[in-house]
């Protein structure tokens, strides 16, 4: 086969984030597009149609990560895996997620274009709720991609889960469902930064040597549902009290006291949820970050004090669940130097940054060696419908990636390290 030079082609790149920002759209210019519904499913389809109009090889896993193959030219090699995921937060951007994996297809689109045969295989992934919003935990495909999770335990705790993923396999009869976790050579992420780094400096690439730790707690103040009006102080047992106490407490405590600590409760709920009726039951989540491992660890266990503490004031239990530990993680140097060793031949400007989200490329780290790169986005906003990436990063980000995959998928890169 005669070879050409891969080239990315900017008009169809960004005609394809828009073809897919317009599944889930929101009336705000964002996306809904949360993970295992219909409109996530929609986003799949898309994607593996076009795949298969190219002639690739489209294949599921148990849990739902949807991957694209394009033949490499040693079937003994074990492919190389570029990606990220097509799930959205309910009120969420059209660039977080779909980006990495829509430049990932460009990738792939480039060399079938120019007709080059690469070494290895290059599959591309969306992987299976990533963002966790609509069931936890988050990076759900990832971690059953690696043993870090397993559906089964996800499908037995929650039905509606079970019930959707099913749902999700079968709407996509044309991928064969292969089992969970086969073997890559290394995996990278493109992504947005989420953060306001690259563009305050004005650097187009940034290059992710790790992830900072993160842990989701979901706590749960039972108290006596009674009367508003009748109910003196004395008598009273109200989880809205300890959850206000607590979150308090928490929000007063752990960030002033740490420059690096994030803290962030998303999600509150109260039964019955009446004007009038002291709540029996107040439930809310709790989102922590660090870069540090024991330090995770220690605000972990102060917020879990303060909320015990919080409940013996009001005289309401706290149970308090785990939902997500995710330890900070460093990506291989082997990877990362592929990336910088692409922008400097690119003549693309980078700088090496540790993403303060959590990503895919977080647990598959853990069976291949793996690494991100960022692209900036407009005033660091993320999980926001205002999110904004410039064509110009879009399309740079892309020719780095391309770049990346050219190397990565050589014979001889083995990255372990
Ligand atoms: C990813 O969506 C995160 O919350 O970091
Ligand atoms: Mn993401
Ligand atoms: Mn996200």
């Amino acid at each position: 086969m005669s070879q050409g030079r891969p080239e990315v082609i900017a008009g169809r790149l960004l005609q394809s984030v828009s073809d897919f920002a317009a599944i889930g759209a929101t009336p705000a210019g964002g996306v809904n597009r949360q993970a295992l519904s219909i409109e996530d499913r929609t986003a799949r389809r898309l994607l593996a149609e076009r795949a298969l109009a190219r002639g690739f090889t489209v294949f599921q896993d148990d849990a739902a990560n949807l991957f694209i193959r394009r033949e490499g030219r040693d079937a003994t090699l074990a492919p190389l895996l570029i990606g990220s995921h097509l799930d959205s937060q309910p009120t969420g951007g059209r660039f977080d997620g779909a980006l990495g994996t829509l430049c990932a297809f460009e990738v792939l689109e480039a060399f079938s274009d120019a007709g080059v045969e690469t070494d290895r295989s290059i599959e591309i992934v969306a992987f299976t709720n990533e963002e966790g919003s609509r069931f936890s935990p988050g990076c759900m495909g990832s971690m059953a991609f690696c043993g870090a999770g397993r559906v089964e335990d996800w499908q037995a705790d929650d039905p509606v889960f079970a019930d959707e993923l099913k749902a999700t396999l079968q709407a996509l009869p044309e991928a064969e469902i292969r089992p969970t976790g086969h073997v890559v050579s290394a995996f990278v992420e493109l992504h947005i930064e989420q953060g306001p780094v690259l563009e305050r400096e004005n650097v187009p690439i940034g290059i992710v040597t790790g992830i900072q730790g993160t842990k989701w707690l979901e706590v749960t103040f039972s108290g006596e549902a009674a009367h508003a009006g009748t109910t003196p102080l004395a008598f009273r047992k109200d989880p809205m009290a300890a959850a206000a106490v607590a979150i308090a407490r928490m929000q007063e405590e752990i960030m002033p006291a740490d420059q690096e600590a994030r803290l962030t409760i998303g999600r509150i709920s109260t039964e019955p949820g009446s004007i009038n009726v002291i709540p029996g039951r107040v439930a809310f989540t709790i989102d922590i970050r660090h870069p540090d491992a024991a330090a995770l660890a220690a605000i972990e266990r102060r917020v879990k004090e303060q909320c015990h503490a919080a409940g013996r004031r009001w005289g309401c239990d706290a149970a308090i669940r785990s939902r997500l530990d995710m330890p900070p993680a460093r990506f291989a140097p082997s990877v990362t130097a592929v990336i910088a060793d692409t922008c400097r031949s690119l003549d693309i400007r980078s700088r090496t940054m540790v993403s303060g989200a959590f990503h895919d490329a977080l647990y598959v780290g853990r069976v291949a060696p793996s690494a991100m790169l960022f692209v900036p986005c407009r005033n660091g906003i993320s999980h926001n419908e205002a999110e904004f990436v410039s064509d110009e990063h879009i399309v740079t980000g892309a020719r780095v990636l391309l770049g990346v995959a050219q190397r990565l998928s050589q014979g001889q890169f083995h990255g372990s390290g």
